[in-house]
C-alpha cells in the first residue's frame, strides 16, 4: 500500500515564505491534481518532495521511511520520482541511453542486459521504440516529456510528480500524454499532476490540492473545488455557469 505523508512543510527563500505549513496525505494509487497560480509554490513543493531542496521545517514520509533529508537519488530509490517543468534529458545521448541512466546511476543490482530489457519494455509501452537511437535533442517537446516519463518508469516508482507535462506540447501529443498518465496510474502508481490545463486536470483527477502563495487552501474532489469560493477567488476566476445563470436572470 502506497502511503505518502507530508506534514507542515515550510520553505523560505530569504524573506520569501514559499511553503507555509503544507500538509497532505496520499493513500494508495491516487491521481491528484496540484493547482494554483503562477508562483504559488507548486514546483518548490516538488523540489522539496524529491529532495532537490531541503525544507526549513516539516517532514515527508514515504511508506514510513522519512525522505525529507535525503538526496534526490535516494528519494528516487525510495520510490518517488518527478519530471521537470523544463525537460532535462541528456541531449547528446540516445533515447535508449537516457533510459539506462537512472538504473545505472542508482547502482541497482540489475545486470546491463536486464536494464536494456526494461528500457525496451518502457519504450514499447510509450510506443517510442522507433526513436530509440535518436539523440534526445532531436525529439519534439512532447516526445521529451514522454522520455522523462519513461525515465521515471525505469525505477518502478510508487509516486510520481509530473510538473506541467502538457506545457509546450503540440495539441496532437497532449492526448497521448494524457492517456499515458491514466495508464501509469491504472498500473498502480500514485500521481501528482501539476498543470494549468484545467480541462485535463478536471477530467483526469479525482482529487485536487490547491496551493495559493504557500498556503494549501483546498483539498478535495474536483466538483467541490470548482465551487470553493476561496479557490475561485485565488485561481479559477468567475464560474462561467454561474455567470450564465446571472445573465439569464437579468
Ligand atoms: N531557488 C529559489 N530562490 C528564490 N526564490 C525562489 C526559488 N525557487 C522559487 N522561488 C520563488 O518561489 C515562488 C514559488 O515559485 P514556484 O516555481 O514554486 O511556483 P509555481 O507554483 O511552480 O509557479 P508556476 O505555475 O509559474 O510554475 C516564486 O515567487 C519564485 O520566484
Ligand atoms: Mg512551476
Amino acid at each position: 500500500m502506497i502511503e505518502l505523508s507530508v506534514s507542515k512543510l515550510n520553505k523560505r527563500f530569504g524573506g520569501l515564505h514559499v511553503l507555509k505549513d503544507v500538509s497532505f496525505d496520499i493513500k494508495g494509487p491516487e491521481l491528484i491534481g496540484l493547482i494554483g497560480p503562477n508562483g504559488a509554490g507548486k514546483t518548490t513543493l516538488t523540489n522539496v518532495l524529491d529532495g532537490a531542496i531541503k525544507p526549513n521545517s516539516g517532514t515527508v514520509y514515504l511508506n514510513n521511511q522519512r525522505i525529507d533529508q535525503l538526496e534526490p537519488f535516494q528519494v528516487a530509490k525510495a520510490g518517488l520520482g518527478r519530471t521537470f517543468q523544463v525537460t532535462r534529458s541528456f541531449r547528446r545521448m540516445s533515447v535508449l541511453e537516457n533510459l539506462y541512466v537512472p538504473a545505472l546511476a542508482l547502482g541497482t543490482e540489475h545486470s546491463k542486459a536486464e536494464i536494456h530489457e526494461k528500457s525496451m519494455e518502457v519504450l514499447e509501452f510509450l510506443t517510442m521504440e522507433h526513436l530509440r537511437n535518436e539523440y534526445a535533442q532531436a525529439l519534439s517537446g512532447g516526445q521529451q516529456k514522454l522520455l522523462e516519463l519513461g525515465r521515471l518508469l525505469m525505477l518502478n516508482p510508487q509516486v510520481i510528480i509530473l510538473d506541467e507535462p502538457f506545457a509546450g506540447v503540440h495539441p496532437s501529443l497532449m492526448k497521448i500524454i494524457y492517456s499515458y498518465i491514466e495508464r501509469v496510474n491504472d498500473q498502480g502508481t500514485a500521481i501528482i499532476l501539476i498543470s494549468h490545463q484545467m480541462d485535463s486536470i478536471f477530467s483526469l483527477c479525482h482529487r485536487l490540492l490547491v496551493l495559493n502563495y504557500g498556503d494549501m487552501i483546498a483539498d478535495g474532489p474536483p466538483e467541490e473545488i470548482k465551487r470553493d469560493p476561496a479557490v475561485i477567488e485565488a485561481y479559477l476566476g468567475i464560474d462561467e455557469d454561474e455567470e450564465d445563470e446571472k445573465e439569464g436572470q437579468a
